[in-house]
């Protein structure tokens, strides 16, 4: 552990020798981990056909399968990768080798079949993991991480390695919950990381605005912790129908009101001026891994 660390560090060293490190020392991609506290919300849904979006507004996009416990988003785009995370995990593949491409030319990293024991990969081999992504890192211009539910580690590693947090929460009360307690332990390891809030599976608009509420003032009032609302999506049937038929609803059902409200989604995070200086006071993906070893 501490070697791995000290060659980090002296490599972060090299890199700032040449200068900050900013996006015009090259292209880095915008790392965005998409992570709820219950499971079953909607992550995979959602940021499969975030990335779709982001793809129709010419962003070349990543999407990381890192449920390790039940992965499936290729089985949701309806693709077999052959070689997966799990080739990664095991030594016999580099993770530039096993990226295909999906509907409308966005990558993914397929999390492979899903092995259990995987959740619980010792904390070293999940840092080797997390550490991999850098190799990536350049390759698009977004990597959206789908991650499992829950406060495991390998779930806050890729979390706490993102530039910014999507926290999935549907209105049910455990889901708030369990929103509320992945808020909490993100802040209590990095205060001031960028979290957004998307409620979905609302009945209504109001309901939407009546979860984020609860959530955001809950987490100003007793973590002093600041969201930001990413969204409300409603109950929609298209989405369970185009899980059947294996097609994104963005693609299936491009006038469904769930696929207008993804695109503007999509467009808000793409117009938020996460520029350049955005960028450069921004710690990095590749920082955070050495921050994770502290
Ligand atoms: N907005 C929605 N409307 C209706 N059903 C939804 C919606 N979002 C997700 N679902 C359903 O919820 C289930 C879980 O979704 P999934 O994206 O796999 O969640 P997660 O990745 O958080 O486990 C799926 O069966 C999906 O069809
Ligand atoms: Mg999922």
């Amino acid at each position: 552990m501490q070697d791995q660390a000290t060659r980090l560090r002296e490599l972060i060293k090299q890199k700032k020798n040449t200068g900050i490190i900013k996006a015009s020392d090259g292209p880095r991609a915008r790392v965005i981990c998409v992570t709820s506290g219950k499971g079953g919300v909607g992550k995979t849904n959602f940021t499969l056909n975030l990335a779709i979006a982001l793809s129709k507004q010419n962003y070349s996009v990543i999407i990381l399968d890192a449920d390790l416990g039940l992965s499936n988003i290729d089985i949701v785009m309806g693709i077999m990768p052959k070689y997966t995370l799990q080739d990664v995990i095991n030594g016999s593949k580099e993770l530039r080798e096993v990226i295909v491409t999906g509907p409308n030319g966005i990558k993914l990293i397929s999390g492979g079949s899903g092995i259990l024991e995987l959740v619980d990969m010792p904390e070293t081999r999940i840092q080797s993991l997390v550490e991999k992504l850098e190799e990536i890192n350049s390759m698009a211009d977004i990597i959206l991480i789908d991650t499992g539910a829950g406060l495991s580690k390998s779930v806050m590693s890729f979390v706490m390695a993102a530039d910014e947090v999507i926290i999935v929460a549907t209105p049910e009360p455990t889901s708030i919950t369990d929103a509320y307690a992945m808020i909490k332990t993100i802040g209590m390891k990095e205060r001031g990381k960028r979290l957004k809030l998307l409620i979905n599976r609302v009945e209504n608009l109001n309901e939407g605005k009546i979860t984020f509420d609860k959530l955001r003032l809950a987490s100003e009032k007793f973590l002093n912790i600041q969201i930001e609302k990413l969204g409300y999506l409603t109950e929609d049937i298209n989405v369970s129908r185009s899980v059947k038929l294996q097609n994104p609803f963005l693609i299936q059902f491009p006038n469904a009101s769930i696929s207008k409200n993804i695109e503007n989604i999509a467009l808000k995070l793409t117009n938020e001026n996460y520029t350049d200086d955005a960028l450069a006071t921004n710690k990095g993906f590749f920082n955070r891994i050495v921050s994770l070893f502290r």
